[in-house]
């Protein structure tokens, strides 16, 4: 069962998780979908180009009418190359051709507000900070790639809007449940892509059309981009306004994901390729294990659209990280200074205090005394035999820290209690950050220590008895945060060792935003990324000639390590400690800062090419280009994962702040490692508005070592410009440990 699979269903949950099976082909056994990619596109006009895919498939299979049976999609816009249904031999001798660069089966993915921005200073009564500067993302086209949308919410008002901007080049795709009339000048363009599923089972499970019956792409969208709407809450918790980060940017919909379903590799590439054509200034992609074909996202980048990609919800275990291309923005999520206190009364009149998202229904016009059990594991053997009819269940995690902590038993724990008519569960843990809407009963959070009150009272009593309150919201600074929620995944990247990811964190624990018609609670890294997104789409509007890169660098040099007060900000996991770069990348966005960030790093988008193109494609025949280790590409980081000699690493930083400005370098090298940095004072002016500087670091000690972290930060008394540095000394090729 994975994280968020409550009663509400796979997809219904905060993130999308590739189970990665081979597609199998319907028409005999032996066929799959496979994606050839043949990079740039070559043939200008796109029928010329879907002529050339048939020239190069029909050569393969024989004749025309097989490529014309075969092929599912081509992707002609901003890349080429196409998927089809090819048996094994087949892909084998199209990989052979010199054209093509690679060849990959498609894999199928599933999927698995309020307070945000104020937590985040981006609130609309101050007119200098980013969402005013910005104003308000308008002449933003945000492309969210996900299960679609539900044009009727509040959220997605067009009123006050002006014309679609000229340059828009998308469609409004009909289908079930969407016509053309439900684009507007806040949804300004709407596709749907079936490539490798079959549309007739997809009509029974969801609308074939952008309508989006799941809700996670609603929430993501609005989240982005939704209008402002007064007076949102679930059941009266979180009440506020809620709107997206970009609340006046245009909202593009590429429904790649379905209901149940999930998507494809071959659908989600063929999204991104009309989005390049379209005209998206963004694109927001909350979606999990889309494995080796990050090209599609590589190819939008180098046309100056900004990626940003959820980082995956497998934490707190290390190595757990996904979509961690150096192009795109990988996005960690965090908990922010909201909490959901709930009361619950023991018989002996003691209160006690969990956290719940736990409302009174329809059903339940009053909190009153019920049973209480204890159920240990709360596993099905061990609720065996027990009368649960009516009860209030407390259940325990386990001692022993398992994979993925106390979240995946959660959800077992309180389908087994509910199974056996259980009118309740409270659930001891270290986290509060599995707060969601559990249907059918409440569901409280304790922590340990409030866990073992309520054990020995059970103990003590003879018939104990407990009564739920609903839950209040309180908000504010009295409550630490930021946290990285446990769910996160951390780093280092299991595909770039060499480059820090995620990139940055972004609120993404409780957050309340559009499903349906109305308001609901999700967690996830899918719910960062929106926020990522609404913030590039701000700073974006604020400077259009930036480049993706400089973006980025701009949220991940001013993000914040500490809180306000100076506290570190902390990582949930097992156990709880001081977030490090491979929780947070640079640390958690400040978006008023990365609007102005003194300076940046930039990379010239062709520079990918030369890092990581023979990663990229997996093919030896058209890369020759020498291997050259990622921490060389000018991003605003470095990691060394195999520091054995001392290695002098160059950054460029290109001033835009004031004309005249002078740097000074404070370093704070990781343990083990010695950073200099020359030189230390840079100094800018009309004429020198780019320097480079050399970063040497060395290691002090011959060991087999393990990842420490630090940083070099460029400050001119006003502008802190700060990169995280991560590097293991090694002696050996083979480690084990990486944690
Ligand atoms: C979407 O189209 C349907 C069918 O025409 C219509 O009933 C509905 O009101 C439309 N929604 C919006 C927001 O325009
Ligand atoms: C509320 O009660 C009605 C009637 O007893 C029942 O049909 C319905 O399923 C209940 N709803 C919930 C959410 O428990
Ligand atoms: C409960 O335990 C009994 C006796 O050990 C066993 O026969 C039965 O299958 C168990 N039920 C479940 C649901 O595991
Ligand atoms: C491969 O290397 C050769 C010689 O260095 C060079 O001329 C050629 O352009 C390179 N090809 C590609 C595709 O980079």
């Amino acid at each position: 069962m994975g994280l968020y699979s409550s009663s509400r269903g796979p997809l219904a949950s905060a993130l999308l998780l590739c189970f990665c099976m081979l597609f199998l082909g319907v028409h005999g056994g032996s066929r799959r979908l496979y994606i050839v990619y043949l990079g740039d596109v070559k043939h200008g006009h796109p029928n010329d180009v879907i002529a050339s895919h048939h020239d190069l498939l029909s050569n393969v299979l024989g004749s025309m009418e097989d490529s014309l049976d075969s092929m599912i999609h081509n992707y002609k816009h901003g890349f080429s190359g196409f998927a089809a249904m090819l048996t094994e031999d087949q892909a084998k001798q199209i990989a052979e051709l010199p054209d093509v660069i690679s060849v990959q089966p498609s894999r199928r993915c599933r999927a698995a507000t309020t307070r945000s921005w104020d937590f985040l200073d981006l609130n609309y009564q101050m007119p200098n900070d980013l969402l005013n500067k910005g104003r308000y993302g308008e002449e933003i086209i945000i492309g969210v790639v996900d299960t679609g949308i539900w044009p009727e919410s509040r959220s997605f008002s067009d009123e006050g809007y002006g014309p679609v901007p000229s340059r828009w080049r998308g469609k409004c795709q009909v289908g079930q449940g969407w016509d053309r009339n439900n684009c507007s000048r806040k949804i300004i363009g709407a596709r749907f892509y079936s490539a490798g599923l079959d549309e007739e089972e997809l009509k029974k499970v969801d609308y074939l059309s952008p309508r989006d019956k799941d809700g996670h792409g609603t929430h993501t969208a609005s989240t982005a981009a939704g209008s402002v709407v007064e007076g949102a809450s679930f059941h009266g918790l979180a009440a506020g306004v809620a709107r997206g980060g970009a609340p006046h940017a245009r909202i593009a919909v590429y429904k790649a994901l379905w209901q149940g379903v999930g998507g494809t590799d071959a659908a989600l590439l063929a999204a991104i390729d009309d989005a390049i054509h379209d005209g998206v200034d963004v694109l927001s992609l909350s979606v999990g294990g889309f494995s080796d074909n990050s090209f599609g996202a590589l190819h939008a980048v180098q046309k100056g659209i900004t990626v940003v990609y959820a980082a995956g919800n497998d934490g707190p275990s290390p190595q757990t990280l996904e979509n961690t291309s150096p192009w795109v923005i990988t996005v960690a999520a965090s908990k922010m200074d909201r909490s959901f206190p709930t009361v619950i009364t023991l018989g002996n009149k003691q209160q006690i205090v969990g956290q719940s998202h736990y409302y009174l229904g329809r059903n339940s016009s009053r909190s009153i005394f019920r049973s209480l059990e204890y159920g240990g594991l709360c596993t099905a053997d061990a609720l065996n035999g027990t009368d649960l009819k009516g009860k209030i269940v407390l259940c325990a995690t386990p001692n022993s820290p398992t994979g993925n902590g106390p979240s995946a038993i959660i959800g077992q724990a309180f389908q087994n209690v509910r199974n056996g008519g259980g009118s309740g569960l409270i659930f001891i843990q270290y986290t509060t950050d599995l707060l969601q809407e559990w249907v059918g009963m409440p569901c409280v959070l304790v922590d340990i220590d409030t866990g073992k009150k309520i054990r020995q009272y059970i103990k003590a009593g003879s018939s104990p008895v407990a009564k739920i309150e609903p839950a209040r919201s309180i908000t504010g600074k009295d409550i630490l945060a930021p946290k990285v929620a446990s769910f996160s995944s951390r780093g280092p990247s299991p595909d770039y060792a060499d480059i820090i990811k995620p990139d940055i964190a972004a609120p993404g624990a409780s957050i309340l935003a559009a499903v349906g018609d109305s308001y609901r609670f999700e967690s996830g890294t899918s719910m960062a990324t929106p926020h990522v997104t609404g913030i590039i789409a701000l700073l974006k509007a604020l400077h259009p000639n930036w480049s993706p890169a400089a973006l980025k660098s701009a949220i991940v040099t001013t993000a914040s390590v500490t809180d306000e007060r100076g506290m570190p900000i902390l990582a949930e996991g097992l156990p709880r400690k001081v977030a490090d770069p491979f929780d947070y990348g640079g640390g958690h966005i400040n978006p008023n800062r990365a609007a102005d960030p003194g300076l940046i790093y930039d990379i010239d988008p062709n520079d990918y090419n030369h890092f990581f193109g023979c990663t990229v494609t997996k093919i030896s025949a058209s890369c020759n280009v020498t291997y050259v280790p990622g921490y060389f590409l000018n991003l605003p980081s470095i990691s060394v994962p195999n520091l054995r000699y001392p290695v002098s690493i160059p950054r460029t930083v290109t001033n835009v702040g004031e004309v005249d400005a002078v740097y000074h370098a404070a370093i704070e090298s990781p343990a083990g490692v010695k950073i200099e940095v020359e030189p230390s004072v840079l100094v800018f002016n009309a004429a020198n508005k780019v320097h480079t500087f050399q970063v040497k670091i060395s290691p002090m000690w011959r060991l087999q070592g393990d990842y420490t972290f630090g940083s070099i930060t460029w400050y001119n008394g006003e502008k802190i410009v700060r990169i995280p540095v991560a590097a293991r000394i090694t002696i050996h090729d083979s480690f084990a440990d990486v944690a």
